[in-house]
């Protein structure tokens, strides 16, 4: 199975998608990493069915690079501030990942990026 992973370097994240891989799924991954320090994920760089893309859930562009590897059958929405004092610390900064961001990746998910080819060369 082919599986999206937004959040994979926190901590459900980063016990997830070794999980995933040792299944046999193919997992991309997407983080902007905003805690700092070596990734999580480093010991598993090398798995040919690990992609991991440093980028934001609100950004189109990070999203689209995400999206643009191909068809998903899953998709697991990790990418979050978490806990009431991340949170109350900074609630447009919690609301914009949490809301805007899980939405955004919901819904550019669910939504073909690349239109369908006509014989008239998609015109
Ligand atoms: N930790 C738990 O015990 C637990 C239990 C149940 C549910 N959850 C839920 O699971 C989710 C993840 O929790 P966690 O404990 O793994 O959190 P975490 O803080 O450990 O990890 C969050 C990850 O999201 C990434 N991230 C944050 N903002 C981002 C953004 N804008 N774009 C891309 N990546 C971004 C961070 O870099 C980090 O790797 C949350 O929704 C949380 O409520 C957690």
């Amino acid at each position: 199975m082919k599986v999206l992973v937004t959040g994979p370097c926190g901590f459900i994240g980063s016990t997830l998608v070794p999980a995933l891989l040792d299944r046999g799924d193919e997992v991309v991954a997407l983080d902007n990493l905003m805690y700092g320090g070596p990734p999580p994920l480093i010991d598993i760089a090398w798995n040919p069915r690990f992609t991991f893309v440093k980028g934001d859930v609100r950004v189109a562009q990070d999203v689209k690079q995400a999206l643009m590897t191909g068809r998903f059958e899953a998709v697991v929405l990790r990418a979050a501030i978490v806990g009431p004092p991340a949170c109350h610390a900074n609630p447009e900064l919690a609301t914009s990942v949490n809301v805007n961001g899980t939405t955004f990746v919901a819904r550019a998910v669910a939504t073909p990026l690349i239109p369908p080819a006509t014989s008239r060369g998609g015109k």
